[in-house]
């Protein structure tokens, strides 16, 4: 059995909430700088991490980062730095392929450092999506299924009906995926901040038993005084902030705006 002395690793859903709580924002930071030059890139991302750590409560990473600075030298930097600062790390991967090769994927970001990933429900359980929650349980890391997307075309899946053959009954696809999420006891599900609507009503399928991370905050559309009356646990917000004049004011606003609504 593997020992690990800080408890706050051992359980990603139970440490990101209690970041919430203790810094009053429920912001996740996307860090999804585009600055060509990767030396640049590793030291504002790292200034970045270090300035807004006290305003946020966890930070996203994406293929920005990985791809130019490399999983286990400059982003493993960053993970180690997001640790230290207190902060749990998502990988935004939205893993998609069959079981084996998706156990591989978890396991290169979980083992450079990331406390989640996220992940696709349309590929299924069976040598699917069952290799990344085993091996996330062995870990205790976290698994955040995607079940509305944010940008303008979500609607094309997410929203197609599709018929059980068994009853015959009719469902909306995030309806199946948020029920897989309950089933399959996912540490979070990602509907888009564009879609308030959907947010509301996937969480009344959620019943409060799986935290919403919504995406899609300002340069995607998503109004932040609508979209925070509407539920969602957690913003995802990047290009708003990381481009702001002022990232630490942008942040601090937009925490009012949520604790306010
Ligand atoms: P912005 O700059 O638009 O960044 O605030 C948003 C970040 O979130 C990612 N994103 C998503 N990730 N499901 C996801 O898992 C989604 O529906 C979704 N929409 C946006 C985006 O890639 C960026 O990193």
């Amino acid at each position: 059995m593997m020992l690990c002395a800080d408890m706050t690793n051992k359980n990603f859903r139970r440490w990101i909430a209690k970041t919430k709580k203790e810094r009053g924002s429920n912001i996740i930071l996307a860090l999804d700088y585009t600055i060509p030059n990767p030396r640049e890139l590793l030291l504002q991302s790292k200034k970045t991490i270090e300035t807004l750590s006290p305003h946020i409560c966890g930070v996203k990473f994406n293929r920005h980062l990985v791809l130019p600075l490399g999983l286990y030298s400059g982003v493993k930097e960053l993970l180690d730095l997001t640790r230290t600062l207190g902060l749990p790390s998502i990988m935004d991967c939205k893993i998609n392929d069959i079981g084996s090769t998706n156990r591989m994927i978890a396991h290169h970001y979980y083992t450079a450092g990331f406390d989640a990933v996220t992940a696709n429900p349309f590929i299924g359980w069976e040598d699917g999506l069952n290799q990344v929650f085993k091996i996330s349980n062995e870990l205790n890391k976290g698994v955040i299924l995607l079940v509305y997307m944010s940008h303008k075309g979500a609607v094309e899946g997410y929203a197609q009906r599709v018929k059980n053959p068994n009853t015959n009954k009719v469902y909306f696809q995030y309806q199946i995926f948020a029920e897989k999420a309950l089933k399959w006891d996912a540490d979070g599900v990602v509907v888009g901040a564009t879609y308030p609507q959907k947010i509301f009503e996937i969480n009344k399928i959620l019943n409060g038993k799986i935290p919403i991370y919504s995406p899609g905050i300002g340069v995607q559309g998503g109004n932040i005084e609508l979209v925070a009356k509407s539920r969602s646990d957690y913003f995802i917000i990047g290009r708003s902030i990381l481009y702001a004049k002022d990232p630490i004011q942008s942040v601090r606003k937009f925490n009012e705006i949520i604790n306010t609504s």
